[in-house]
């Protein structure tokens, strides 16, 4: 699109006056619907060029005035926009053959320059189950991490575990009381997440707990060989089955240095402040002041009994980062409940002088809806985390029903279910804007017809349907389209939709990866797939017609590689056949 686009804003240039090619590239958008041409241009930004006429009627006079370069079919004013219409087939030559050249990098600009990039996510606290809290920030995380990849960034995804801390005093005071290897053996992290609870209401009855809690914690900050030995027990099994639903969900990580790997760092970090005149005592407990940057409340390093804390932990974490792996950048993928802290962190990791500006990337909550169609009230059922694992299977339960009459082999049916189930929870995760709530509809998200057997809906299997269907087509196609066809042939209203829509995805990933909103990738891909279909309605793609069908194969080729790149960044697969 990027060369039609450079001769609009050269014609533009011409036609207003002390228009700069940059301004005229900056307010040049796309129309929202593609019968309203390729490109917009807003004419009240320019109107006081004009004597300040109304925009409709400075509209109207530039579209009559604009010399019209050959790669722009029309040019027209629609209410205060000045339309252009490319040329269908220099829209069709120019995106056709820029995403050829491209492979499989098509859609990639080079953002990062090589330079590194920490993305913190998933990060959950060990020796609690894994809820669906936790699923957001593993599914946005994942898909931001392979964005930046994808964009030249060189990319260390940290899982930033929540394994250190006073609750641990608490566990190792409960284990030392109730504990049971058999009892751990049997129901694992829920077994350590009972002990919790059984022990915090213990400790409301008798403060004789607090000081036990304490003395444990006391222990393990200090390294004591047999306090650090039940810990690393609590902290394996936590994560191997953490591990379990990472593996189902296909998310892996490059580090899993929790807060424990920060314990050592914390003293340094703390004295890098006190060098600067930075720490203060306040009721007992160690802090940064920051009144003077516009907070109520002190950063905490030290609680009055010396435990550490997290955000001496997550301090000492972001020195790191930057200094010892080179980071360029800093995200936290982390629920917008915890804004305040990383606002903190922020401010305290500037007035040390750290060069790099890190990121909150905060998302809403997630609300399970159940069968009736209610929603539940936070992420419990009967009292109990709802947990991933188990809404992850259900998906894939839901998904062997609805194949169950295919006649496909058992194997088959279950790689389609686990891609499909898993594809449909990921993308109803990523398909809105993630600050707002979301909720988890397996009704909705595995949205069948079985009449015509086919996935709809606004879903993830609706996207990976497509897929399957454009593969499909090459598959009786059964060659590799010619180098060049003849690009006049796909100027039909269907053609040039999705030419549209293939021809902004290097825009659309662009844009969702430096506004980490994977989102807008995922409704590029729902627009995409819409017009491919409507395509299938109205056209066909193979016939007698041989000149006709290469150019048309091409067009499904490259709609094919462009979905199947959106959904791999996404983290999705995509099945051949479906
Ligand atoms: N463990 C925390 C939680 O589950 C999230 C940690 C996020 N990362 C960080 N560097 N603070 O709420």
């Amino acid at each position: 699109m990027d060369t039609i686009r450079t001769d609009v804003i050269g014609a533009l240039v011409a036609a207003v006056p002390g228009l700069t090619a940059e301004r005229a590239r900056e307010l040049l958008t796309a129309p929202p619907d593609s019968a309203m041409g390729d490109f917009a241009f807003p004419t009240f930004a320019v109107r006081d060029r004009f004597d300040n006429a109304p925009p409709p009627a400075v509209a109207r006079q530039l579209a009559a005035a604009i010399r019209k370069p050959a790669s722009v079919a029309r040019i027209e004013a629609t209410g205060p926009y000045v339309n252009f219409f490319a040329e269908p087939a220099v829209l069709a030559r120019t995106v056709l053959e820029s995403a050829r050249a491209a492979g499989a990098r098509w859609g990639a600009t080079d953002l990062g320059q090589g330079r590194t990039v920490v993305i913190d996510f998933s990060s959950p606290n060990i020796a609690k189950p894994l809820g669906i809290a936790h699923l957001r920030s593993t599914v946005i995380g994942n898909a931001i991490r392979n964005l930046h990849a994808f964009c030249g960034w060189k990319t260390i995804g940290v899982n930033h575990l929540g394994d250190w801390g006073t609750n641990f005093g608490k566990l190792l005071s409960a284990w030392e009381k109730w504990g049971s290897e058999e009892s751990l053996k049997e129901r694992g992290v829920e077994f350590l997440k009972d002990l919790l609870v059984r022990f915090t209401e213990a400790e409301r009855a008798d403060p004789a707990f607090r000081q036990q809690a304490r003395d444990w914690f006391r222990r393990l900050e200090s390294g004591d060989p047999e306090a650090k030995k039940v810990w690393q027990h609590f902290r394996d099994i936590s994560l191997a089955e953490f591990r379990r639903v990472y593996s189902l969900l296909g998310i892996e990580f490059d580090s899993w240095s929790g807060e424990s790997a920060y314990v050592d760092r914390m003293a340094g970090a703390i004295a890098e402040l006190e060098a600067r005149g930075l720490c203060s005592e306040s009721q007992g407990a160690y802090v940064v002041d920051l009144t003077a940057h516009g907070f109520k409340e002190p950063f905490l390093l030290r609680k009055a009994d010396d435990a550490s804390l997290y955000g001496t932990r997550d301090l000492a974490a972001i020195l790191y980062r930057r200094r010892d792996l080179g980071a360029r950048a800093l995200v936290y993928v982390v629920a917008a409940d915890q804004k305040l802290h990383f606002r903190q962190l922020f401010k305290v990791a500037e007035l040390l002088g750290v060069d790099v500006e890190p990121v909150h990337v905060e998302f809403g909550l997630m609300r399970i809806v159940n069968a009736e169609g209610v929603r539940e009230k936070m992420a419990t059922r009967k009292g109990t985390i709802v947990l991933l694992h188990d809404v992850l299977q259900a998906a894939i339960e839901r998904v062997h029903e609805i194949i169950a009459d295919r006649e496909w082999d058992a194997a088959r049916k279950s790689r389609v279910a686990h891609q499909v189930g898993i594809g449909a929870v990921i993308f109803n995760d990523l398909s809105r804007t993630r600050t707002r709530d979301i909720d988890f509809n397996l009704q909705q998200m595995l949205d069948f017809d079985p009449e015509t057997k086919a996935f709809k809906g606004e879903t993830g299997p609706y996207l990976q349907y497509t897929h399957a269907r454009l593969s499909s087509a090459l598959r009786k196609y059964g060659k590799e389209p010619p180098a060049s066809v003849d690009f006049t042939l796909l100027t039909t209203d269907e053609d040039r939709a999705v030419l549209r829509q293939i021809g902004r995805f290097p825009d659309i990933i662009r844009d969702a990866t430096t506004r980490y909103e994977p989102s807008l990738l995922s409704r590029a891909l729902i627009d995409l797939c819409g017009e491919v279909n409507r395509f299938w309605r109205n056209q066909r793609i193979l016939s007698d017609d041989a000149a006709l069908t290469d150019a048309r194969i091409l067009l499904v080729q490259t709609a094919r590689r462009t979905l199947r790149t959106g959904l791999d960044l996404l983290g999705i697969e995509a099945p051949e056949e479906m």
